[in-house]
């Protein structure tokens, strides 16, 4: 496509924004492996490549949009959690950040566990045949129906949220004569650096229960009061996409001084803690997520040095990455629809998704990034936002990105690191159908979650 033929935006020097897009990037076909999936590259005809197939056909034969998921680096990464925790040490995936039955086999297979958070998410992790016992059931307002199949199932643990809900479980357990293992969910006061919403260990908020006030100590006394639970650890969530290690340690450290408390109290030693999910991803090349042995190494120094410190038997660790495992696995495939250049502005870009398919910038401001993947292109940098089709000026999927200047309709662009809470969080906002998932794994792809149809949408609609 030549130059005049599409009339370039405004320059990058023109409207830079504040940030990672301060600046274009030096090769704007250039694939940071930091953003992008293992094995994705580009071949020698420009096209860019993942498990071996190229976007063009994956467009051609599933269309667009879609997520691609590339099952490889899924289990490279699932296997990465898991050698580096070891045999003394759990790694539950947060299955809110993306579930599907084909994700759960392979967590089956590369050993982990399952954390999951609703009635729904159990029935997928229990019909793709997650042993029960490998699964945690989490969630600040489970259904008496939720805590019944969990306990009827036989989950491996139930993560306590309330004082009512200590008497709810140890209630349901009671009445079908079991004993239910269960953790009580803690706030440590801990003020993670991410985004509000998605923080969740400083006291104001709805998770958990305070351990400021002694609220915590009580809930302990409470539950191993009641015959109906077995109380095995202490858990602890401090919020998402977080690279700085001090909160865990804070964390760690106050985590660890329950369980001291509980033991001068009670003669107990509990044996488990848990440390909850949380580790960030890198959605810009800014991004500089640490490793799983780093974060291992870390967490288990901190545990250990905490518990010898305060006289205790080291407990067994358990960890809930979700994000960390699954987000970097997928790009989001796009077609570009319309390309619009605003004069001294920037270049308004439309693809054939949006919020509906990818949330998080306008609910967090999230940061992504973009290239054009169909083709190569030596065109100068013009500065974009990438926007969706829906019905609404803040249906922005990339806020500020540098693209090639010839950028056309039919042009396909992706944007990487939508693994976790993209389809996960997808809506029908103007009954736009939700895409399909698409797993790549040496040379061949499936889908794993078909695309939604007009005929799904309609099949609700019974008015
Ligand atoms: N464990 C618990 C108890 C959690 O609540 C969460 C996430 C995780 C583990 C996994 O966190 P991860 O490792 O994936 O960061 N929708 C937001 C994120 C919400 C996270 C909710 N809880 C986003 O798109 O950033």
């Amino acid at each position: 496509m030549s130059r005049s033929a599409h009339p370039a935006g405004p320059r990058h020097a023109d409207v830079l924004p504040e940030g990672h897009y301060a600046a274009p990037p030096a090769d704007l076909n250039a694939l940071d492996p930091k953003v992008w999936a293992q094995t994705v590259d580009r071949n020698e005809d420009g096209v860019v490549t993942v498990g071996g197939i190229a976007v063009t056909r994956l467009a051609e034969e599933y269309g667009t949009p879609a997520y691609v998921l590339d099952e490889a680096d899924f289990r490279a990464r699932a296997r990465a959690w898991r050698t580096a925790f070891g045999a003394d040490a759990d790694v539950f995936y947060a299955g809110k950040a993306f579930l599907s039955r084909a994700v759960v086999r392979w967590l089956d297979e590369e050993g982990l566990n399952l954390d999951v958070c609703s009635g729904g998410e159990l029935a997928t992790a229990l019909s793709a045949g997650m042993p029960a016992e490998r699964i945690a059931f989490h969630g600040n307002n489970k259904s008496p129906q939720e805590i019944e199949r969990a306990v009827r199932a036989g989950v491996g643990r139930i993560v306590l949220d309330s004082f009512q809900e200590i008497v709810r479980v140890a209630h349901v357990a009671q009445s079908l004569g079991t004993r239910q293992r269960v953790q009580i969910r803690i706030t440590v006061g801990v003020e993670a650096h991410t985004h509000e919403f998605i923080a969740t260990a400083h006291e104001d908020q709805k998770f958990g229960i305070p351990l400021a006030g002694g609220q915590a100590a009580e809930a302990v006394r409470r539950a191993l009061r009641l015959d109906g639970l077995e109380l095995i650890g202490i858990h602890s969530h401090i919020g998402s996409q977080i690279f700085d290690m001090s909160g865990f340690e804070v964390a760690a450290h106050r985590v660890v001084g329950l369980l001291k408390d509980i033991r001068d109290e009670h003669g107990v030693e509990l044996p488990e803690i848990d440390l909850g999910g949380g580790l960030g991803i890198a959605y810009t090349s800014d991004d500089d997520p640490r490793e799983p042995h780093e974060i291992a190494k870390a967490l288990t120094e901190i545990v250990t040095r905490e518990c010898e410190s305060a006289r205790l038997r080291t407990p067994r660790i358990s960890v809930e990455p979700g994000r960390a495992i699954v987000g970097p696995t997928a790009f989001t495939l796009y077609e570009v629809g319309t390309v619009k250049p605003l004069e001294g502005l920037r270049t308004y870009v439309s693809v054939d998704g949006g919020m509906s398919d990818n949330i998080r910038t306008a609910l967090y401001d999230a940061e992504y990034s973009v290239a054009l993947v169909s083709r190569a292109s030596d065109a100068e940098p013009v500065l974009a936002r990438v926007v969706g089709k829906h019905c609404e000026s803040g249906d922005i999927v990339v806020r500020d990105a540098f693209l090639p200047a010839d950028l056309a309709p039919g042009d396909l662009i992706a944007v990487p690191a939508t693994g976790a809470y993209c389809r996960s969080m997808a809506s029908n906002y103007n009954h736009v159908l939700r895409p399909p998932v698409v797993a790549v794994r040496d040379g061949e792809a499936r889908v794993i979650v078909r695309r939604e149809t007009e005929e799904d949408l309609l099949r609700l609609d019974v008015g």
